[in-house]
């Protein structure tokens, strides 16, 4: 691989901005192979040496994939002149990263949400032949029933024309408001509430719990952010 700048690869992991690192560099606590860096500027190919910050060791990826616990009020998008997107929730040197949001949530829309710069597997997790299940817990208003459970299950046509793929609801309470699991192998616009809206049972909240076999981190606060393990990127790319 080309080689790079110490400070861009080391704060490329998100925890460290470059001015951070240089005074790292500074104050000898970044080893390369074991040898204490002598510049912040010094070029070095990641994917061959070692390196350590503070004796923890880094390990490098070529592209990053980040878990965002989204909040309501945010858009899916990397740009937008009148409010605010979901790149403003992390800090400045991964915004530098070229990362782009897998899909879109509702600007209300709140939960698992990734980020990446590897527009490959992005798209293969996005597109319809891959089956990439996504998972929506809802809370609507008026009582979920059997009927909207096997109508999802059949494929419902919207009156706007929207044929869509057979879906999951599981009901989880039914009253005057009810909550459930919905899950859609396919994202259209506004896709669960239109289906719900359908049904005469308006979406109020709504919140994506998965995506494939990786699940929202329980312990990630809303509006935070982790990334993902080596684990879970395997995972993603086997659902
Ligand atoms: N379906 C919706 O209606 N909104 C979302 O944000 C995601 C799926």
């Amino acid at each position: 691989m080309e080689k790079q700048r110490l400070d861009k690869i080391i704060a490329s992991t998100g925890k460290w901005s470059r001015r951070e690192v240089k005074n790292l560099v500074r104050q000898g606590r970044v080893l390369v192979d074991g040898l204490p860096a002598r510049t912040a500027e010094e070029k070095v190919d990641p994917e061959t040496v070692d390196i350590t910050v503070n004796g923890e060791e880094l390990t490098y990826r070529r592209y990053t994939w980040i878990m965002l616990n989204k909040p309501a009020g945010y858009l899916s998008a990397t740009e937008d002149g009148r409010g605010k997107t979901v790149l403003d929730l992390l800090p400045q040197e991964l915004r530098r990263q070229g990362l782009f949001p897998v899909g879109r949530l509702d600007k209300d829309t709140e939960g698992l949400l990734l980020l990446t710069n590897e527009g490959g597997l992005a798209h293969d997790l996005l597109s319809p032949r891959h089956h990439v299940d996504k998972v929506y817990y809802t809370r609507v208003a008026g009582r979920l029933t059997e009927e909207d459970c096997r109508v999802f299950a059949e494929g419902m046509l919207l009156d706007d024309g929207l044929a869509c793929q057979p879906a999951g609801l599981e009901i989880l309470s039914a009253g005057e408001e009810s909550e459930a699991y919905v899950t859609l192998r396919e994202g259209k616009f506004h896709q669960v509430k239109r289906m719900l809206a359908q049904r005469g049972k308006p979406v109020l909240y709504l919140e994506r719990v998965r995506m494939g076999n990786l699940l929202l981190d329980p312990v990630l606060p809303r509006g935070d952010f982790r990334f993902l393990t080596v684990e879970e990127l395997e995972m993603l790319k086997n659902s």
